[in-house]
């Protein structure tokens, strides 16, 4: 199911690029472009050709935050910080290339859980003005239905925009109960304890096709990473981002290499 909606998630966008106005903007639908480097923790995941195809949060100088089901393989796998316009050097870009991948040991394709990818650099991104760290949020800690947050991404497509410049761009999207985004009329069921959705009733606004691995930050802490979805900004269907704060401990431990609490790095990671 879950593998077919993503699926006719990209059926769906090449049938209607022509047609929808909302995919006409493209990328992050229904925000803006963001200022330039005003994201600051946000990277773009590259292939060796170049081509941006995920994003990602920056926790740590060694450490990025993305999605599981952004991993290809670590030879092909360039990170940028620092960028602002992809495949257009402005001068703050940093790239490294990952020393390891760690994706969740229980992410499953089919279903999308546990959608949450670690990646070790080979060497530490240098914080500045125009790179920095997004805090975790804490293990446990969830965000209330309602809550405004802030997704952001440079949202790749070839749907006919070929080697088009891509201008980081950002939208607010609240926080949508479980409930109702399992209900019949939505997911139906498809939704797990560690993914939540975030949309308006409306539609309109949502991260879309090359968002993922991209941050939902609330409150200043990466509570999601974009997952998955079924088409973009469509009323029924809002976006579904792994719920970071379940995976606090896993992170801890890869980051660290301990499940200790370390109230230290909690504080300031
Ligand atoms: N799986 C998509 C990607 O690879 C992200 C989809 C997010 N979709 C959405 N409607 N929020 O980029």
């Amino acid at each position: 199911m879950m593998n077919f909606l993503m699926c006719s998630c990209v059926v769906l966008l090449d049938l209607v690029a022509v047609h929808s106005r909302v995919l006409m903007q493209g990328r992050i639908v229904g925000g803006h472009t963001a200022a330039p480097n005003s994201i600051k923790y946000i990277v773009s995941l590259q292939s060796s050709r170049g081509q941006h195809f995920c994003g990602g949060s920056l926790v740590h100088r060694y450490w990025v935050l993305t999605a599981a089901h952004c991993n290809i393989r670590a030879e092909h796998m360039m990170i940028v910080a620092g960028d602002y316009i992809v495949n257009n050097f402005e001068g703050y870009e940093q790239y490294a290339k990952p020393h390891r991948l760690v994706p969740h040991p229980l992410y499953n394709r089919s279903t999308n859980n546990a959608d949450i990818m670690l990646i070790k650099l080979r060497a530490p991104m240098v914080l500045n003005q125009y790179v920095s760290l997004v805090p975790l949020p804490r293990q446990g800690t969830g965000v209330v239905e309602g809550r405004v947050c802030r997704v952001s991404g440079w949202g790749y497509s070839r749907l006919g925009e070929g080697q088009a410049r891509f201008i980081l761009r950002t939208v607010r999207v609240p926080i949508i109960s479980t409930a109702r985004c399992n209900s019949s009329e939505s997911f139906n069921g498809n939704i797990t304890a560690n993914m939540i959705c975030a949309g308006y009733r409306t539609g309109g606004r949502d991260a879309c096709k090359g968002d993922s691995g991209g941050p939902l930050v609330c409150g200043g802490r990466v509570y999601g990473v974009v997952s998955w979805g079924n088409g973009c900004g469509d009323a029924k269907f809002p976006g579904v981002y792994t719920v970071v704060s379940k995976f606090r401990q896993w992170i801890n431990k890869t980051i660290y290499g301990s499940y200790i609490r370390c109230p230290k790095y909690e504080r300031n990671v």
